[in-house]
């Protein structure tokens, strides 16, 4: 390191001298010794090893190669076979990888619920689980909810009671709900409230999809 720091300073002092006779015959400014010198400093500062490390890119070969993890997880019925860094989470592995953009991104913190699925049915934020921890699970995902071209009964249930304003919660709500009705906390209006309290509707649309939700269990049929 003090060999280097040595031919740095040796380096500079060259390249003061030359500056300065350079800028006597063509009236260059000092902006581009500054630029030389500054990447000069920086050079010094850094270990030789991670400049290299940096310049092969090593870090990224090396996550490329160990950090990919196989998962095989089932989503509204379609089985994948998926390599997958451990740190994705399954929000981002269904909205950024498999495009399943339904489920949506909230707070990504547990707070909010947009990003509720089934995981053998069984609610949960998506955003809260790492998507290797579900290997083997089946996922269900608003999209895998209708079938076909026929409406869920709790999607139809939330048009016709105006469950919503912007629609940004809605995926999560509903899916929700399904799951309140399933778990059997759906049989007042208190309750459906207080197990529906996890999924945050910020255009404040929680008496229509209470009235929905009352309306679907009613019906028996879900
Ligand atoms: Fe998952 Fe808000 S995005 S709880
Ligand atoms: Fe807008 Fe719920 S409908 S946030």
């Amino acid at each position: 390191m003090l060999v280097v720091k040595t031919e740095i300073n040796t380096f500079m002092k060259e390249n003061e001298s030359r500056e300065k006779e350079e800028m006597e015959l063509t009236g260059n400014s000092r902006r581009d010794f500054l630029k030389k010198s500054s990447l000069i400093t920086a050079v010094a500062l850094t270990p030789v090893a991670a400049v290299k490390a940096s310049e092969l890119r090593l870090d990224e070969r090396l996550s490329d190669a160990i950090e990919q993890m196989p998962l095989n997880i089932e989503i509204n019925g379609k089985t994948y076979n998926l390599k997958v860094e451990p740190r994705t989470t399954l929000l981002d592995l269904l909205r950024e990888k498999l495009n399943l953009t339904g489920t949506k991104k909230g707070c990504d913190q547990g707070q909010c619920g947009a990003c509720t699925v089934h995981i053998d049915g069984v609610r949960a934020n998506s955003c809260l689980q790492l998507a290797i921890m579900n290997d083997g699970a089946k996922i269900t995902t608003i999209e895998g909810l209708a079938k076909g071209d026929e409406l869920h009964p709790m999607q139809e249930a939330f048009i016709k009671h105006d469950g919503f304003q912007c629609g940004y919660c809605t995926p999560g709500q509903i899916m929700s709900a399904v799951a309140c009705i399933h778990e059997g906390h759906a049989n007042s209006e208190t309750e459906i409230r207080e197990f529906m309290s996890g999924n945050i509707c910020r255009c404040g649309a929680y008496a229509n999809i209470v009235n929905a939700i009352k309306e679907v269990k009613a019906g028996g049929n879900v």
